[in-house]
């Protein structure tokens, strides 16, 4: 099957830090540089990395064909991605010397969609494909909606989080992706404890200690360990783990099967500077795997 993805790009501008800066303060970077990211086109780019088939929705910019090139490059379809006259999105990264970071982003392009757009790319989508989307663009819940109508699998990271958007989009949700904060801000909303989150899958992502599938549609909780790693860049963790069990999901793993391979892709992940660009291929991730268990 193929998993297609409503998703962000952004060009990430990566600024080392030896801490993150407090309010009124001025720091000076040790290092800069640039890379492909945006929480949609790290998604992709760890689902084909995981080796099932990447098919991008996306928006660049007047300047953004190298992003586009990029995100081919690293084995996603670009071809339901359009250059249009809005700028292509932009993220400031900062990383601290623990790999600990702090993001602003400004969308540009991602939030220009037009439904059009949506509509073609859905239209070669079959039943039983995936569809990704994250919080970064503009007609999530048209898609959403759109996809389920299709008979489509629906993954949404709600991230960045906002409540009135992630709560719009509970019922077209299949698996609704969180981290542990975003979960806490969610129910809060709702009025309701986490596990009882009125949606069909919730993952919640909790950095160090793990993840855990609360399938309330088979009444089920799974669990996964994170694997202890020295983190060098955190950024785009999360994205490459939903990416990775996805594709696990994909391929027919088993819920735990594909939890674990995700958080094994991850641990690489975060030891490796960078966003889309540090996401390891299948065979490292088996290999880091393979590793473990002897
Ligand atoms: O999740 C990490 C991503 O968030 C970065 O690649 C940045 O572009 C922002 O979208
Ligand atoms: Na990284």
């Amino acid at each position: 099957m193929a998993v297609w993805n409503l998703g962000s790009i952004n060009e990430d501008r990566f600024y080392r830090v030896p801490r993150l800066p407090g309010p009124g303060e001025t720091l000076t970077a040790t290092r800069f540089s640039v890379g492909l990211g945006g929480k949609g086109a790290n998604q992709s780019v760890a689902v084909a990395k995981a080796g099932s088939t990447a098919r991008h929705i996306g928006r660049i910019g007047p300047e953004g064909a190298w992003a586009r090139d990029s995100l081919k490059a690293l084995g996603v379809d670009v071809g339901f991605v359009i250059q249009g006259e809005v700028p292509t999105g932009h993220a400031n990264v900062h990383v601290d010397n623990a790999g600990e970071n702090m993001i602003v982003i400004y969308p540009g392009a991602n939030r220009a969609f037009e439904l059009p757009q949506i509509e073609t790319a859905l239209a070669k989508a079959r039943p039983g494909d995936f569809l990704l989307l994250q919080n970064e663009t503009n007609l999530t819940r048209e898609a959403a909606q759109k996809a389920k109508e299709k008979g489509l699998f629906v993954v949404y990271s709600a991230a960045p989080f906002e409540a009135g958007p992630a709560r719009a989009m509970l019922p077209f949700v299949d698996i609704l992706a969180l981290n542990e904060i975003e979960a806490g801000q969610l129910s809060a909303d709702v009025g309701v404890a986490v596990d009882e989150l009125p949606v069909a899958r919730l993952l919640v992502t909790r950095g160090a200690a793990g993840a855990v599938l609360h399938d309330h549609a088979a009444g089920k909780v799974h669990t996964v360990a994170a694997f202890p790693v020295d983190p060098l860049d955190t950024t785009g963790a999360g994205d490459c783990f939903v990416g990775y069990v996805v594709a696990g999901l994909d391929q027919g793993l088993s819920p735990v099967d594909a939890l674990r391979l995700g958080a094994a892709a991850a641990a690489l992940q975060v030891t490796r500077p960078g966003t889309s660009e540090a996401i390891p291929d299948r065979a490292e991730v088996t290999a880091f795997l393979d590793g473990i268990d002897n």
